[in-house]
């Protein structure tokens, strides 16, 4: 039964990129048998039942349709690495929270483990394939610790970095911008890196698909995320600017973004950006740049980091001053939790912090979002406030003072604002973090409303 498949992929880690990364490649390749493991033996169960671990729009037909024919999710680690002939790396990579390098560099401990388990357990040659997000040069440990047992086994480690975007990712995997595999420029390393290419060009264009050196490769992930967090900050930078003077960051977003040279996609002003990767890349970033005496370049990506704090501080400033300085015992309903639209991950979400803000002022807080609650719930486990969580918009905004949207759900742009509005303390303030709402209306049914960088408008 087993040799029917061509290749034998197996992916350490079932998280946001190993799982619809997989999920894709067996969607579209049944020919080749993929196995996904991880050590969170919760996670695979939830991989294998019907309530898929995280949301993505459209992965519940992919994994569906694929699952039990060519993809398998298990928790058997040492079977997956001895029988596969290639193997994807996943593993999380969070910042460093201890020790040299806290609160900036990559923690490297899982990604470690999952090197020395894959040379513990290997009986064939394999290539092992690094997909998470890692410092420059990781891939020259990754060897080091492949080839520490005298070279028994030949290894040839690739960079292929994911460059999907959560709440988008089956998109991204299907009709990606490109594929980025980088491999040493030996004879067996451009061969292993053609092996890549020839799953990818399954469904891809191989114009798309780009080969570089290891090193470009593990570097060009970084430096993408850097870019995006950049404009983020650049556009909410300005967000701050126009509330000053009376401009308008829509029309200003705008007529830069018309210039073809800047173009107009990510120019939304915001609360500012989250999510597991843009602040930990950056701060990677940053750390190596230091490492290298760099120390220009570091300062120059670290104010991406200070800018989006400085954004989300003040939001809250924002929200106290023009509630008569006080929210003590005040309801505010947070509309969204999640760190963006269609996703229900909220790690580094700024609602995180502004929610934190809030309770420290004494507020009570409502926080509603369609796909977020259960993330929501643990990320605030541990404080000491008045929270509730309530899945229904409506019935979470009913008695409070305050709306502040903090995640750009289309849901949230087209609720009946007229009947929230009745339902609330006068006078009612909402605070639109994303820009989706239509600002005029809400100020004509009676709101105080505060976009962001627009001028407030105010019945007082
Ligand atoms: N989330 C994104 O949007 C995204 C996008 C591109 C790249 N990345 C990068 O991809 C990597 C993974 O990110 P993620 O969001 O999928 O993380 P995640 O935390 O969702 O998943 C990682 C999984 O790896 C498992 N794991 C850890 N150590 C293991 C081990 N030794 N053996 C087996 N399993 C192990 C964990 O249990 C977890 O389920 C990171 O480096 C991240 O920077 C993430």
């Amino acid at each position: 039964m087993e040799t029917k498949f061509e290749k034998k992929l197996l992916c350490i880690g079932a998280g946001y990129v190993g799982g619809p990364t997989m999920a894709m490649i067996a969607y579209k390749c049944p020919q080749y048998k993929i196995t996904i493991v991880d050590i969170n033996h919760n996670r695979i169960a939830e991989w294998n039942s019907d309530n898929l671990p995280i949301y993505e729009p459209g992965l519940d037909e992919i994994v569906k349709t694929a699952r039990g024919r060519n993809l398998f999710f298990s928790t058997d680690i040492d079977k997956g690495i001895k029988e596969a002939d290639i193997i994807f790396v996943s593993v999380n990579t969070p910042t460093k929270t201890f020790g040299v390098g806290a609160g900036m560099a990559a923690d490297l401990q899982y990604w470690e483990k999952t090197a020395r388990h894959i040379l513990q357990c290997a009986e064939s040659p394999k290539i092992i394939v690094e997909k998470s997000t890692l410092p420059v040069k990781t891939a020259l440990a990754m060897e080091r610790i492949l080839t520490s047992d005298n070279n028994k086994i030949h290894f040839e480690v690739l960079s292929n970095p994911e460059f999907l975007a959560e709440g988008t990712a089956i998109n991204d995997l299907e009709n990606p911008d490109r594929v980025l595999i980088g491999s040493r420029q030996t004879e067996s390393g451009i061969k292993a890196g053609n092996e890549l290419v020839e799953i990818y060009a399954n469904w891809i264009n191989k114009e798309r698909i780009i080969t570089s050196d290891i090193w470009s490769s593990e570097l060009s992930k970084i430096v993408s995320n850097a870019f995006l967090a950049q404009r983020i900050s650049s556009i909410n930078s300005i967000s701050a600017l126009c509330e000053k003077t009376d401009a308008d960051i829509n029309d200003v977003a705008r007529a830069v973004g018309f210039d073809s040279r800047i173009g107009k996609k990510f120019l939304n002003a915001s609360i500012g950006f989250g999510g597991s990767c843009f602040k930990k890349d950056i701060l990677n970033l940053v750390y190596i740049c230091r490492h290298y005496g760099l120390n220009e370049v570091a300062d120059y990506w670290d104010s991406v980091v200070k800018i989006n704090d400085f954004q989300k501080g003040r939001f809250i400033i924002k929200m106290l001053t023009a509630m008569f300085n006080t929210l003590v015992n005040k309801k505010i309903c947070l509309l969204g939790f999640a760190f963006k639209a269609n996703t229900g991950d909220t790690r580094e979400s700024p609602a995180i912090y502004i929610a934190k803000r809030l309770i420290e002022e004494k507020a009570e807080l409502v926080i509603t979002d369609p796909k977020a609650l259960k993330n929501a719930k643990m990320d605030l486990k541990d404080i000491d406030g008045n929270v509730k969580y309530i899945e229904d918009p409506y019935e979470a905004a009913a008695g409070s003072y305050a709306i502040a949207i903090m995640t750009e759900w289309d849901l949230y742009k087209n609720l009946d604002y007229e009947k929230i509005y009745k339902s609330m303390i006068k006078p009612a303030f909402f605070f639109d973090g994303r820009n989706i709402v239509d600002h005029q209306k809400l100020f004509e049914i009676g709101f105080n409303v505060f976009p962001t960088g627009k001028p407030a408008l105010t019945h007082f």
